[in-house]
């Protein structure tokens, strides 16, 4: 008989810093293995979290390396001694070199706190405030090339209060990152992602013509299950 758990898919996520998104993908109970969790900060909140949680953690320091292809080769190694079906980006704040991408094409994916391709790199929320934009989000999307760009898988969109202040809508936009990343991983691991001219489908997502998933202040598309 096969042990609890012995067939799950093993995943990696990778972190930087607080690690609130990794907490929202622990409580999903989602049908995969958290086999690691990797940080380029020692000090990182996420990595306490983990192993409180039982979970295998790893140091991977930037700081310590002499280029970023040596910093890339040993981030390599400790993802790949867990042959992950899928790495996972939760506030990683590190850009990767092209060849790291392409070693793991189709198979990592990451969270940004903006509506994609708006608001590419740092500071999200504040640019959005100061452009007057009326409604912000976040997106989940697969890693490519360039900078937080990449297949689209959902999206979370909410508004910008006239009194918001960057805690103010940051707060709100991690809600929803907080339910975004756990569906959309669940979704990678029931193979439901489907990518045809750079354009991703969910195969049996709700209707089309359905409402995206509402909440008292967000609209999520595709439709959370
Ligand atoms: C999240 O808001 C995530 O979207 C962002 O870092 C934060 C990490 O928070 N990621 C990026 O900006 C990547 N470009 P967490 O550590 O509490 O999950």
């Amino acid at each position: 008989m096969p042990l609890p758990g012995a067939a799950l898919p093993a995943i990696v996520v990778l972190v930087s810093g607080r690690g609130t998104n990794l907490r929202a993908l622990v409580a999903a109970e989602l049908p995969c293995r958290i086999a690691a969790v990797i940080s380029n900060r020692p000090e990182a909140a996420a990595l306490a979290f983990a192993r409180e949680q039982g979970i295998a953690t790893a140091i991977v320091d930037h700081v310590g390396f002499a280029s970023r292809a040596a910093f890339e080769h040993e981030l390599t190694t400790q993802i790949d001694l867990h042959t992950p079906t899928l790495v996972v980006l939760a506030g990683f704040m590190r850009i990767f070199s092209p060849g790291f991408v392409a070693h793991y094409a189709g198979r990592l994916l990451n969270i940004h706190p903006s509506l994609l391709p708006a608001y590419p790199g740092l500071h999200t929320h504040r640019r959005a405030l100061a452009d007057g934009v009326r409604v912000h989000g976040c997106t989940v999307h697969f890693v490519t090339d360039a900078l937080d760009s990449g297949p689209i898988i959902v999206q979370a969109a909410v508004p910008v209060h006239d009194d918001d202040n960057e805690d103010a809508l940051s707060a709100r936009v991690l809600a929803q990152e907080h339910r975004l990343y756990p569906q959309a991983v669940r979704w990678y691991l029931e193979r439901r992602l489907d990518l045809a001219e750079g354009r991703i489908r969910v195969v049996d997502a709700p209707h089309p013509r359905r409402p995206g998933t509402r909440t008292a202040d967000a609209l999520i598309w595709p439709a959370l299950d």
